[in-house]
């Protein structure tokens, strides 16, 4: 109940406690109402038996009976004609002297015996007289040349009752016609008031990581949304530019790095043509050197991708068969393994070298982890309806386990940490965990998609999709694809 009640929300919650107050308010008013309206009704009914047996007391003693009713107290009392009383007239034996014509021939109404001048009540059913509900019977004493008499008057409360009954369901239909109201506007206003929360919510949902730069809407006002939508978007604007900062920063970082580098580079290298250093010392400061200028040359483009400036080189179109082909003969020569390719002509918009270093970076991990076999394919196909450039790249490995297939897109993600440690060009064992996050920035920028699989027969299959024919080019900007979708 309690976790019911914390998840319904705060509009159900609003509308079912102001409903529920408002029901109880008036479920006791209307108790309350009720009660007072019947004790009043009955006491006006009490009242006027009591005025009709006095009434009938003065008769009765005015004309000093002497035990034989005359015309005058037949009149008073109603034996004749019936007026709506209910009278009797009870000697001291208990026996009727005169009754009004509804209780003709009937016994005594009541064994109330009061005092001389006294005035007595009592509520009873009188179900003999054919009206519902209790009656009240007013009994008043009297004494006439020292013989006593009692004036008996009922009177029905049939019709305070109907009243009640009447008070009752106009108050139940109001009731419900006030609740209802009740809760429909509740309902309505907290409704109103929390839509700009949602319209919050659902921008802050929609900003990504990649683009800090949305910013939500505030309502018009000053009340406390509107307070928080301008708290939200200061705090907003913060993170993107710390994030920009830090982005300039590690592109700056790569940017800087890149020229010492290239000059230990270099400088290794004249020294190894050079002899006289020790011939290891010099081929290790030169390999590590080199995978230094491609680890900065990495970060220097994931860089440029994440202030979405990937795009460098010049738009145009590229015949991915081509590419492929050339990554092909330059893996047959660097790495003698077999390189089984199948190709058809297809061909894409895009930037030229961010496409061939895709084709690269993919090789060259299917040429690392291959058993004995690379295989590559190329050529249009229709996958979901849309019709895609794809390029494949397989091997006869061990493959990437099922759960770590969207895992190695990421940044800084190898497998086998301590496999592929220590130096190593491609086809070595090296490797910094960049290559296919680069893939995944490039084919994101070209609005394609990157499917890690398995090859048929056990392996790596990787398959990358991108748009044939005049789709955008590598965004730049806003425009770029969202990577999540994309990747
Ligand atoms: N064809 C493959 N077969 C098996 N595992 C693979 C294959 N391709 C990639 N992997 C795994 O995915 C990880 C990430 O690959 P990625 O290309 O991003 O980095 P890397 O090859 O280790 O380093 P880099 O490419 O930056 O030199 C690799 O470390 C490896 O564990
Ligand atoms: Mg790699």
């Amino acid at each position: 109940m309690i976790s019911w009640w914390r998840r319904a929300g705060v509009r159900v919650r609003s509308t079912v406690a102001a409903t529920a107050l408002m029901g109880v308010l008036l479920l006791a008013g209307s108790g309350l109402g009720l009660v007072l309206l019947r004790s009043a009704l009955l006491a006006v009914d009490a009242e006027s038996g009591g005025v009709q047996a006095r009434l009938v007391r003065l008769s009765v003693t005015a004309e000093a009976l002497g035990g034989r009713p005359d015309a005058a107290l037949r009149a008073a009392v109603g034996a004749d004609a019936d007026r709506g009383s209910h009278v009797q007239v009870l000697a001291q034996d208990g026996s009727v002297v005169v009754a009004s014509a509804a209780l003709a021939g009937r016994g005594a109404l009541t064994s109330l015996r009061p005092a001389t001048s006294e005035l007595v009540r009592e509520t009873v059913d009188l179900p003999q007289l054919g009206r519902p509900g209790p009656w009240v019977v007013s009994v008043a004493g009297a004494s006439v040349e020292g013989r006593r008499f009692w004036v008996v008057a009922a009177e029905s409360t049939a019709d305070a009752q109907r009243v009640l009954g009447v008070a009752a369901a106009a108050l139940g239909v109001g009731s419900a016609v006030v609740v209802a109201s009740v809760a429909l506007l509740t309902w309505t206003f907290v409704g109103r008031s929390l839509r700009p929360v949602e319209a919050i919510r659902s921008t802050v949902q929609g900003i990504s990581s990649r683009g800090l730069d949305g910013r939500v809407p505030v309502p018009a006002g000053e009340d406390e949304v509107a307070r928080l939508a301008v708290t939200m978007n200061g705090m907003l604007a913060r993170l993107e530019a710390a994030q920009r900062a830090q982005r300039r920063f590690v592109a700056d970082a790569s940017h800087e790095l890149r020229s010492p580098v290239a000059t230990l580079s270099a400088a290794a290298q004249v020294w190894s043509r050079a002899g006289g250093v020790d011939r290891g010392f010099t081929e290790l400061v030169g390999s590590e050197s080199a995978r230094l200028e491609a680890l900065v040359g990495d970060l220097l483009l994931l860089a440029r991708a994440d202030e979405g400036r990937l795009a460098a080189g010049p738009v145009g179109e590229v015949d991915l068969d081509e590419v492929v082909e050339v990554e092909a003969a330059r893996v047959r020569a660097v790495s003698g393994l077999p390189v089984a390719v199948s190709t058809v002509p297809v061909r894409v918009l895009g930037d030229a070298a961010a496409l061939a270093r895709v084709v690269r970076n993919l090789v060259d991990n299917a040429v690392r982890h291959a058993g004995s076999a690379v295989e590559l394919a190329v050529g249009p196909e229709v996958v979901d309806g849309a019709s895609w450039a794809v390029v494949t790249v397989a091997d006869d490995g061990a493959g990437i386990p099922v759960a770590d297939r969207e895992r190695v897109l990421g940044r800084f993600v190898r497998l086998d940490d301590s496999r592929q440690r220590g130096a190593g060009g491609p086809g070595g064992p090296g490797g910094t965990g960049l290559g296919l996050a680069i893939v995944a920035e490039v084919v994101a920028a070209h609005a394609g998609r990157v499917v890690v699989g398995e090859r048929a027969g056990g392996g790596a299959s990787v398959r990358v999709l991108l748009p044939v024919g005049p789709a955008e080019g590598p965004a730049a900007g806003p425009g770029q694809p969202p990577s999540a979708a994309s990747r």
